[in-house]
């Protein structure tokens, strides 16, 4: 093969490869959110929360996000106009979760109020 002919053929491959990595990192930029958040936990003080490692735990959004949006604030702007109760998500979502995967002896979160909120 001649120069040119090679030229060509690197060309042609690196055009195929850089468009088979279009799909991938279109599915790569999903706005995954801030990896750490403070949610609002009312009178009982500020809730820590570490959104990333939920991530890897959960394996699925929706989990948490069938309630409210991909949004900051989402949560508090749902309990404003009431499409969900105070305490809601703390007791249907994040405790629940914590007990079941306690009680089947797995890695779990905290219970207890003092270690959710500060
Ligand atoms: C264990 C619960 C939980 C899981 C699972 C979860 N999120 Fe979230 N997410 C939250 C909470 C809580 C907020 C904060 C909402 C608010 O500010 O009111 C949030 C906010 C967000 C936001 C808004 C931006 C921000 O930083 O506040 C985005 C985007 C987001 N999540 C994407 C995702 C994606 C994508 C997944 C799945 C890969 C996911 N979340 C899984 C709880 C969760
Ligand atoms: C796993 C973490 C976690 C634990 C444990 C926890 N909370 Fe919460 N709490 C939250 C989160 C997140 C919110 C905000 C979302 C909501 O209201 O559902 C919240 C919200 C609240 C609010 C504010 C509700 C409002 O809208 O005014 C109060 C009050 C509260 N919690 C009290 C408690 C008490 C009391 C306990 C112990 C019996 C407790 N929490 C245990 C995470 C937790
Ligand atoms: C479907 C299960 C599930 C849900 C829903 C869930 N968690 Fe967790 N959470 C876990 C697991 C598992 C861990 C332990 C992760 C680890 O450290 O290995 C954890 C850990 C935590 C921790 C301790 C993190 C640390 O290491 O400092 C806090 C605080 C917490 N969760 C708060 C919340 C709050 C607030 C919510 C609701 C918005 C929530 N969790 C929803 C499963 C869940």
């Amino acid at each position: 093969m001649n120069k040119k002919v090679l030229t060509t053929c690197f060309a042609a491959c690196g055009l195929i490869v850089g468009l088979s990595l279009i799909p991938v990192s279109g599915i790569m930029a999903q706005n995954v959110g801030r990896p750490e958040m403070t949610l609002n936990g009312g009178s009982k003080g500020p809730v820590l929360f570490k959104h990333q490692l939920h991530q890897t735990v959960v394996n699925d959004c929706a989990v948490c996000h069938k309630d409210f949006e991909k949004k900051p604030g989402a949560l508090d702007a749902a309990k404003k106009i009431g499409v969900l109760r105070a305490k809601q998500v703390m007791n249907k979502t994040c405790i629940a979760c914590h007990r079941a995967t306690k009680a089947a002896g797995e890695r779990s979160g905290p219970t207890s109020c003092n270690a959710c909120h500060s």
